[in-house]
């Protein structure tokens, strides 16, 4: 293991441009529930009755108590070291770009700038009528929550059957393209487009790298594979 470490940190430190993809398995060691896996969110919930825009037309209350119930997990967890380790590694680079699927805003927390958050924000509420954005802490939040329209919010994040925010798509590709190094961290590497972007950065000449201590069907198309825990390893690139 320790060989393989030193090779990636050998790719790091002659690296022009970093992109790093990380999943709901960063924020895992502190405390936010993934989505797959022996404890995941969706083994007790079925993403049809909760992450659809169809669920929630059909029991907003619903969705909002699994979203309220998250964002309470979320408020009083800390970033873990993988966290902290990503903020400080993007200060290293000119070139750097964190691409995260986590909705909870931790990556920002450990001081993270340069993030796109391609599934939106658990922290950011939408108007259904109107359009409007807008930033939302409330924990608990008042179910049903209103805009000042008077049109139902809904929590700005990408559900089943809903295409990616077009700009920060846009961004990944561009960020994933250009990558010397590509870090895979914590994902299972199924949902989609999200998970491409890995073969992206491969395609166009990246060495990519996979932190996970699971295997995912990304393992096979990866350079490097390190089935470690995010907040053990990531330090230890630093
Ligand atoms: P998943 O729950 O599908 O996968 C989490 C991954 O993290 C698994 O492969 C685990 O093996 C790995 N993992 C667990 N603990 C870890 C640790 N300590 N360090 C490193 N890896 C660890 O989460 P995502 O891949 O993020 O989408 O899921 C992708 C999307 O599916 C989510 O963004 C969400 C979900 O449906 C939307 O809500 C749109």
């Amino acid at each position: 293991m320790q060989t393989e470490i030193e090779k990636l940190k050998n790719r790091l430190r002659s690296a022009r441009s970093l992109v790093i993809l990380t999943g709901a398995g960063v924020s895992a060691e502190s405390g936010v529930p993934t989505f797959r896996g022996a404890d995941g969110l969706w083994r007790s919930h079925n993403p049809q009755e909760l992450a659809t825009p169809g669920a929630f037309e059909a029991d907003p209350f619903l969705v909002w108590e699994w979203y309220d119930w998250r964002r309470s997990i979320i408020s009083k967890i800390q970033p873990n070291p993988a966290h902290y380790a990503i903020a400080e590694l993007e200060k290293r680079y000119l070139e750097f770009t964190l691409i995260t699927q986590n909705v909870d805003g931790l990556h920002a927390v450990a001081g993270s700038k340069k993030v796109i958050e391609l599934h939106g924000s658990i922290w950011t509420v939408r108007c259904v009528e109107c359009g409007n954005s807008s930033e939302n802490r409330d924990v608990p939040i008042k179910i049903l929550p209103r805009c000042p329209c008077g049109g139902l919010l809904r929590p700005a994040v990408v559900w089943f059957g809903e295409p990616l925010p077009e700009e920060a798509l846009f961004r990944a590709f561009e960020a994933s393209s250009n990558a010397a190094v590509m870090l895979v961290v914590g994902t299972s590497g199924v949902v989609q487009p999200a998970a491409s972007l890995a073969l992206r950065a491969r395609d166009a000449g990246a060495f990519v790298a996979e932190i996970n201590p699971e295997a995912t069907p990304l393992s096979s198309i990866v350079d490097l594979r390190l089935p470690c825990k995010a907040g053990e390893l990531m330090p230890t690139l630093l």
